[in-house]
């Protein structure tokens, strides 16, 4: 069975240093909370930050042989660390960024600089761990340049990267000086997980535009490797809080939840101190509803759990005091003798008081301003399992409304919304409840933390299965060995070679593909001699392949086979007519005026719109408007409109590269033949090849081609090493 490595900046548990003795604590927060509740089906080890700067070597060995008992591999971090990639990256750009607290954003190099020192030290605490066929999940923003690093290493070890927090929008994303690092470091993994498509769609735009990789429902292709990303809503241990063990406290605990609740409608509220979570919107709110409902002064309050979190970041010392500050105001409005409307814990629960609370509360009020999921949410729906009667208010900004749309959902910053749903959660009937909890719950309950995890695990495993069928397409040593043996025996060989994105790189200026020494020198050596034929077919004009090849001793295609050059002279294949140009141009000329950055590429019998330098979804929808424009003109010529990759060609029917690469096979009986190509004009060549032929696809995507080479430094490389012995020895 192969291994789960687990790497996280937490823990599942968190150190604290009392009066010099190592504690153990259970960490909060959703990832070790969800993380940690998966079962033992897996063989599994967990590599993080135990929480605390530990120093001493001593000190450092003991806490390594504790937690080794558990599977967990510590990551020890300085102080300095702590505060420059913790404090500082992670949680004063990262988290208010991705958060979309801008204005907290936090753009120092100094903490960049130690966000990759510190991804770095993970790596190197991973790397030393890894057997080749683990399964390695990274989890969350803390980690974000981990994958690639670990890829470095492991060029084809199984990665997956799974991001909590939200992932924001492309115009937010953007303004981060490191933002094309980042999302090259995900890049390195091979599934990419988000909580809700929302955050996928942000990610895949930012990755599409800062990176220029298409995806294709989700799947792209990055050096040559098939990258996932798809949504995987967390979810909970749900039987823990249906059926906790230890029971929940009878009501002698510090709380008094228990005597509290026979006399009140409980209220709560539970969230570590954070702004992202909206605690003072969701107090003011509170207010809002005792003012405008005395009836309920006296008869409902509110229970405020806020865990302590991030207490050096100054943002989080700030929203303490405003809390307070809160709390005070409005208990020193409300209360009255025997009644106070807010209780206010600032310290983490154990597990016994939280689903104490969760069992006795009436209303739970979650109304983050911005949440990645919402664990608690789903955990008081679990915990409703017996009794079904209890409501759930639930901000719509919470990944966790994606799921439970039976809550009564809240816009987080409208306090009205909030006092109206709070008058509408105490008067709602418990039939009423009964059935918004039940349908969460069975929701919920299918949907639990194991099943995350086997979904994000099932899916690797199969995107690996497809990334090893490609691989195992692809054009090894052997096969090159055998092609260029065949070649050198055979008397007469035919290379068909397409130019662009096969023997140069696809570049957003056209213009910018002039061939190189190594090429030329390539294709002299491959070219037109004893036997031998080798022929460019191009989609591009006769004029520019004449200037960047013409004096070479090859044949070619210009125009994808309208025009013809054999033997030196150049001819046109069938007679074309061009004279409908003129009228097609005025369509194109309209489309460049509407989109700058894209241009017209005029052929003698074909004309193109080139939208390759601007947004690909703005070029589609100039497709979308004049497609039927373009199809009326053309529907009385004999002429065809292609839509190829970020471009639209109008040209003769019956023009293919397939077509014209029978000028040569019909030439004569080959001993050889070899077609390369990289896009889909160059299907229409595969597809004509005589059977015994030997074709090649670069890049990884499917193709009629039997063979798939990866990149044009390989076709290159192949194509260099492939010797007419015999003719030299004639
Ligand atoms: N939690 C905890 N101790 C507490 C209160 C809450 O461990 O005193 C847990 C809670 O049960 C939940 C997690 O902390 O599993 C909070 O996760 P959530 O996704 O709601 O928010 P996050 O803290 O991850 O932003
Ligand atoms: C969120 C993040 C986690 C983090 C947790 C607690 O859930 O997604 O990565 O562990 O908050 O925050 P902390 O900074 O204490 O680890």
């Amino acid at each position: 069975m192969s291994r789960l490595v687990i790497v996280s900046n937490r823990l599942p548990v968190t150190i604290q240093k009392e009066k010099g003795d190592l504690i153990y604590y259970p960490s909060a927060g959703g990832l070790a909370t969800g993380l940690n509740s998966l079962d033992g089906s897996w063989e599994k080890i967990w590599i993080g930050w135990p929480g605390q700067e530990i120093k001493e070597a001593w000190e450092r060995e003991a806490v390594h042989r504790d937690l080794a008992k558990d599977g967990l591999y510590p990551v020890f971090l300085t102080q300095e660390q702590i505060s420059l990639y913790y404090e500082g990256f992670s949680n004063k750009a990262i988290w208010p960024h991705f958060h979309y607290f801008t204005q907290y954003t936090t753009y120092r190099d100094e903490y960049w600089a130690a966000y990759r020192a510190v991804n770095r030290a993970f790596a190197d605490a991973v790397i030393p761990l890894i057997r080749e066929d683990d399964l390695v999940w990274v989890h969350d923003y803390q980690l974000m340049l981990l994958p690639a690093m670990i890829r470095e290493a492991f060029p084809s070890l199984s990665i997956g990267f799974f991001l909590h927090i939200p992932f924001p929008s492309y115009e937010v994303f953007r303004i981060l000086p490191w933002r094309k690092q980042i999302l090259e470091g995900v890049l390195g993994a091979d599934q990419i997980g988000f909580h809700t498509f929302g955050y996928m769609r942000h990610f895949l735009s930012a990755v599409y535009r800062i990176c220029g990789y298409e995806h294709h429902f989700g799947k792209l292709t990055v050096d040559n490797r098939l990258v996932n990303a798809d949504v995987f809503p967390m979810g909970i241990d749900y039987e823990k809080y249906a059926h906790p063990d230890p029971k929940p406290q009878d009501g002698n605990g510090p709380l008094k939840i228990r005597e509290l609740a026979e006399k009140q409608k409980l209220v709560i509220s539970i969230d570590r101190l954070d702004y992202s979570k909206g605690i003072p919107q969701r107090i003011l709110a509170f207010a809002r509803f005792l003012q405008d409902n005395p009836q309920y002064q006296g008869k409902v309050t509110l229970v405020m759990i806020v865990v302590p979190s991030r207490a050096n970041v100054s943002q989080y010392q700030e929203l303490k005091e405003e809390i307070d500050n809160l709390v005070g105001k409005i208990n020193g409005e409300y209360s009255s003798f025997d009644w106070a409307p807010i209780h206010y814990f600032y310290r983490s629960l154990d597990f016994p008081e939280l689903t104490t609370l969760y069992q006795e509360a009436d209303i739970a009020l979650i109304t983050p301003l911005r949440d990645g999921m919402n664990l608690v949410a789903k955990e008081y729906v679990a915990s409703k399992e017996d009794s079904k009667k209890g409501v759930l208010i639930l901000s719509e900004m919470a990944g966790a409304s994606n799921e439970l749309m039976e809550a009564i959902i809240v816009n987080p910053q409208d306090r009205q919304d909030i006092t109206d749903a709070l008058l509408q959660a105490l008067e709602m009937e418990e039939a009423e409840q009964r059935r918004r909890l039940q349908k969460m719950q069975d929701r919920i309950r299918k949907n639990d933390v194991r099943h995350w995890a086997v979904t994000f695990i099932n899916e690797q495993k199969k995107l690996m299965e497809s990334q090893e069928a490609k691989i195992a397409r692809h054009l090894s040593k052997e096969d090159k060995n055998e092609l260029a043996r065949a070649y050198r025996s055979a008397k007469n060989s035919l290379l068909i070679l397409d130019y662009d994105g096969t023997l140069m790189p696809f570049k957003t200026d056209p213009k910018a593909v002039v061939p190189d020494e190594e090429l030329l020198r390539i294709l002299e050596k491959l070219g037109n001699h004893n036997g031998n034929k080798a022929v460019i077919i191009s989609g591009r004009d006769r004029d520019t392949l004449q200037k960047w090849l013409g004096h070479l001793d090859v044949d070619m295609a210009a125009e994808h086979g309208v025009w013809i050059k054999r033997n030196g002279k150049w001819a046109n294949n069938t007679g074309f007519s061009a004279s409908w140009k003129e009228r097609i141009r005025q369509v194109l000329e309209n489309m460049v005026e509407r989109t700058p950055g894209s241009f017209i590429e005029e052929k003698e019998y074909s004309i193109a719109w080139h939208y390759r330098a601007i947004d690909k979804a703005l070029g589609e929808k100039r497709v979308r408007e004049f497609r039927d424009v373009l199809l009326y003109l053309t529907a009385n010529d004999d002429l065809q409109v292609l839509e190829g990759n970020k471009v639209v060609e109008v040209k003769n029917a019956g023009v293919s590269k397939g077509k014209a690469a029978l000028n040569w096979v019909g030439e004569r009986d080959w001993d050889f033949i070899l077609a390369i190509g990289d896009d889909n004009t160059d299907e229409d060549t595969f597809k004509a090849m005589p059977p015994g032929a030997h074709t090649i696809k670069v890049g990884l995507d499917s193709s009629a081609a039997r063979y798939n080479i990866l990149s044009v430094e390989e076709v290159r490389s192949f194509l260099d090493s492939l010797e007419p012995v015999e003719s030299e020895v004639n």
